[in-house]
C-alpha cells in the first residue's frame, strides 16, 4: 500500500461538521456587514513579494519571518502567499481606480498564510473577515467598524469580548516619539534583550510589544505617544471615543497597542476575549491613511479591520454557540411507488426554499429513521407504499416528539411550513 499523505503541518482540513459552524458564522457575519453597505471583493491568494514589503512594512514580523515567498520558476518572479489582505485590497483599489469617483465600503473573506509557530488559536493557514472602508477620512467610519462588530458578536449571542483602543498618531508624531523612545530605551540599552536591540533604531515602537521580564519596567515608564499627539490626531481620537460612547460600546484605552503591521496611523482597536489563552485576539485593525501612496496610489484615507475565523469558531464553541445548520427535512422512503412521490415531494418542498435531505441507498425504515435523526432535520417525511396509494405523506417532526401525522400530498407545503418550526437561529441582527 502507497504510503497516506498528511496536510502541511499549520494548515487545517474543516471537516463538513466543523464546516457548518464556519458557514453558519461566515453568513451571518456577510449579513451583518451588508447591512452596512459593505460590498465584496475578491482579490488573488498570491501578490508580487514587494506589495507586502513595502505595505506591511520591511521590519515587521510577518515581513521579517512570516512569509511564504517563492520563486515562479517561469520567469523568476518573486511572490508571495498573501498573509494579510489589506495591501492586495489597496494594490486592487489603486489600480482599478476603485475609489475615484466615491468612497467604497468593502469585505473580503478566505485563506491567509503567515509562517508562525502552531498552537491553539495559530496557524500557518487560517481565515480572515477583512472589512475595508476605502476613501473616508474618519471618525464617523472608524466608529461605524467598532459599532458593526459589536453587532457581530450579538448577533453570534458571544460575550467577553473586550475593546481597546489606541491612537498610534500621524508620521510626523510618530517620529516625534521614535525618536522620544529610542533616546529612552538608549538609556536602557544594557537591559534590552537581543530582539529589542535589533528594533531599537529599525522599529522601537516594536519594543513595546517585547514580553522579556526585566524589560518590563522600561516598558512601564517609556514616554506614550497618545499623550504627546498633536491637535488633529487628538481631535480625531476624542471624536472616536464620543461616537463609541454615544452608541454605548464598552472600551479601554490601551496607550500600549501597537499593531504589528506598519501600515496604520491614528485609530487602532482590538478585540480579546479571556476565552482562548494566548491567542485571544479575535479581530484587528485600524486607520491606514498613508499606504495608498505608500503603494503609489493617489492620497486616500483608509480604515479596516479583520477578524481570525478559526478564533471565533473556537469562541462558539467555547461559549456553546457552535451550531450548525441543520436540513428542515429528511425523506425516508421504501417501496416502488414510494421513490417517486418522495422525490415529487423534497423537490416541491425544495421549490418553496426548504432544504431537504432525501434518503439515497435503500434500506429498512428503522435504518433510514436512524439517518433522518442523525441529520439533524427538524422533520422526517415518511412515504411508503401505502401512503403512496392513498395520495398521502407521513410529517414526523424529530425534535419535538409527538406523532407523525398523515398529510395529503395537495397540502404538504402549507403544513410542511407550520410544522416545521424551532429552527435554531442566532439571535437577530
Ligand atoms: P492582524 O492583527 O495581523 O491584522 O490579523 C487580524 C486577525 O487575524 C488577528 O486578530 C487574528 O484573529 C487573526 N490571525 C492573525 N494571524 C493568525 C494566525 N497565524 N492564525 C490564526 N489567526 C490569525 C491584519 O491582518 C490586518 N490586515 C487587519 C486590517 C484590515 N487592518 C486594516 N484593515
Amino acid at each position: 500500500m502507497a504510503a497516506a499523505l498528511q496536510a502541511v503541518r499549520g494548515m487545517n482540513d474543516v471537516l463538513p461538521d466543523e464546516a457548518a459552524v464556519w458557514q453558519r458564522f461566515e453568513d451571518t457575519a456577510r449579513n451583518v456587514f451588508e447591512r452596512y453597505g459593505y460590498r465584496n471583493l475578491r482579490v488573488p491568494v498570491v501578490e508580487p513579494t514587494p506589495l507586502f514589503v513595502r505595505g506591511i512594512g520591511a521590519h515587521t514580523d510577518v515581513v521579517e519571518h512570516e512569509m511564504y515567498t517563492f520563486e515562479d520558476k517561469l520567469n523568476g518572479e518573486s511572490l508571495t502567499l498573501r498573509p494579510e489582505a489589506t495591501a492586495g485590497i489597496v494594490r486592487a483599489a489603486i489600480e482599478h481606480h476603485l475609489t475615484y469617483e466615491r468612497p467604497q465600503r468593502i469585505w473580503t473573506a478566505g485563506p491567509m498564510f503567515r509562517h508562525e509557530r502552531p498552537q491553539k488559536g495559530r496557524y500557518r493557514q487560517f481565515h480572515q473577515l477583512d472589512v475595508e472602508a476605502l476613501g473616508f477620512p474618519g471618525p464617523d467610519v472608524d466608529a461605524e467598524q467598532i459599532v458593526m462588530l459589536a453587532r457581530l458578536w450579538r448577533a453570534l449571542g458571544l460575550d467577553g469580548i473586550t475593546l481597546s483602543i489606541n491612537s498610534i498618531g500621524d508620521p510626523a508624531e510618530r517620529r516625534l516619539h521614535r525618536e522620544a523612545l529610542i533616546a529612552h530605551f538608549a538609556r536602557h540599552a544594557d537591559m534590552l534583550d537581543a530582539d529589542s536591540q535589533r528594533r531599537l533604531h529599525a522599529n522601537p515602537l516594536r519594543i513595546l510589544d517585547s514580553k522579556h521580564p526585566p524589560l518590563q519596567d522600561v516598558i512601564a515608564a517609556a514616554p506614550r505617544l497618545v499623550d504627546q499627539l498633536g491637535d488633529a490626531s487628538r481631535a480625531h481620537f476624542d471624536a472616536l471615543r464620543a461616537l463609541l460612547d454615544d452608541a454605548g460600546i464598552a472600551y479601554s484605552v490601551d496607550a500600549r497597542l501597537v499593531r504589528g503591521l506598519d501600515y496604520y496611523n491614528r485609530t487602532v482597536f482590538e478585540w480579546v476575549t479571556g476565552a482562548l489563552g494566548a491567542q485571544g485576539t479575535v479581530a484587528g485593525g485600524g486607520r491606514y491613511d498613508g499606504l495608498f501612496e505608500e503603494l503609489g496610489g493617489k492620497p486616500t484615507p483608509a480604515c479596516g479591520f479583520a477578524i481570525g475565523v478559526e478564533r471565533m469558531i473556537l469562541l462558539l464553541e467555547a461559549q456553546g454557540k457552535a451550531r450548525a445548520a441543520a436540513p428542515d427535512a429528511y425523506v425516508v422512503h421504501a417501496g416502488d411507488k414510494a421513490g417517486a412521490v418522495a422525490r415529487h415531494v423534497a423537490e416541491t418542498l425544495r421549490d418553496h426554499g426548504a432544504s431537504v435531505v432525501l434518503h439515497a441507498g435503500g434500506g429498512s425504515f428503522k435504518s433510514q429513521m436512524k439517518k433522518a435523526d442523525a441529520s439533524g432535520a427538524r422533520l422526517a417525511i415518511i412515504v411508503g407504499d401505502d401512503e403512496a396509494a392513498a395520495g398521502t405523506v407521513a410529517i414526523k417532526h424529530l425534535r419535538e416528539g409527538g406523532d407523525q401525522v398523515a398529510v395529503p400530498l395537495a397540502d404538504v407545503v402549507a403544513r410542511f411550513a407550520a410544522l416545521n418550526t424551532g429552527k435554531d437561529e442566532y439571535g437577530s441582527l
